[in-house]
């Protein structure tokens, strides 16, 4: 039975000692989330985010927008929080409404106070191997839990399935500097079984519950970075735990798993800037 990698916990160990840290200075960093629409798990995640911000002492603003807001007003406020010395950080949460172009807006956000690290500065400095001003949430997340549990990436072949800036793309580069051998696949790949029955640790951010036990090599390492409610409401990823957990050595569940590890992530991004910007 594999060990499980439990994100919860790890998230609780994370936020106590930047709470030591926090309480230690003189101002508080502010993080401002920009909601444009009802997506009702970008709802979710967002209040997730402003109950753990406060929690530890982060100013935290949740500014929403009704989904036919204008990408022009969200410029314009975007333009404003980045003059805005009392400032922080910025999230825009996404998706955002399909009218909006998300290039636009992401690119419009200083990348000083880029708490995703999704500008093409922060972007542009993760992908030459330079160091970005802060690394984006989930996949920083990811790393700090495997480095947490002694899993070790140098040499080892990762198999990332799944190519989204916010995940799978900023990841694989992630791995690639910590010297792993990363290989991404997609919803486009052939026989992915033969790709991950190679692997010493799959990583899957697709939203589809497609890794099974038979496609893995026994003893590896499997981190589920999916969540999606199935046809009965169920809170699931995608990974099918019963069968994966008694091949690998170790396995992330969902809920309970990266999911924690991202939100703790955002709030060490946010406090990294606030002291960047300080100097
Ligand atoms: N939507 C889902 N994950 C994320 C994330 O990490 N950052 C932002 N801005 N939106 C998201």
């Amino acid at each position: 039975m594999a060990v499980i990698l439990d994100g919860k916990k790890l998230r609780e160990k994370v936020l106590s000692q930047l709470k030591l840290k926090l309480d230690k200075f003189d101002s508080k960093p502010a993080l401002v989330v920009i909601l444009a629409g009802e997506n009702p798990a970008s709802k979710i995640y967002v209040n997730n985010k402003k109950k753990t911000a406060e929690n530890l002492g982060i100013n935290s603003i949740v500014i929403n927008y009704p989904s036919n807001v204008s990408e022009k007003e969200l410029l314009t406020k975007i333009e404003e929080l980045n003059n805005d010395k009392n400032i922080t950080a910025i999230l825009v949460q996404l998706p955002l409404p399909e009218h909006i172009s998300k290039e636009n807006v992401i690119n419009a956000i200083s990348p000083q106070k880029d708490v995703d690290g999704f500008t093409p500065y922060n972007f542009g400095r993760l992908f030459s191997g330079e160091e970005p001003l802060v690394y984006p949430c989930t996949p920083k997340g990811v790393l700090i839990m495997l480095d947490e549990y002694g899993i070790k990436l140098e040499g080892k072949h990762v198999v990332v399935i799944g190519r989204s800036n916010i995940v799978g793309r900023p990841l694989a580069q992630m791995l690639l500097n910590r010297n792993a051998t990363v290989t991404i696949c997609h919803s486009k790949t052939e026989n992915l079984a033969k790709i991950t029955k190679t692997a010493d640790i799959v990583i899957s951010a697709v939203g589809k519950n497609i890794i099974e036990g038979e496609m893995l090599k026994s003893g590896c390492v499997v981190i589920d970075v999916g969540i999606f409610k199935d046809e009965s409401g169920k809170t699931r990823g995608d990974v099918d735990f019963e069968s994966v957990s008694q091949v690998a050595s170790h396995i992330s569940p969902v809920p309970g798993g990266v999911g924690p590890m991202t939100i703790a992530s955002l709030m060490l991004n946010t406090v990294e800037l606030f002291e960047k910007n300080s100097l």
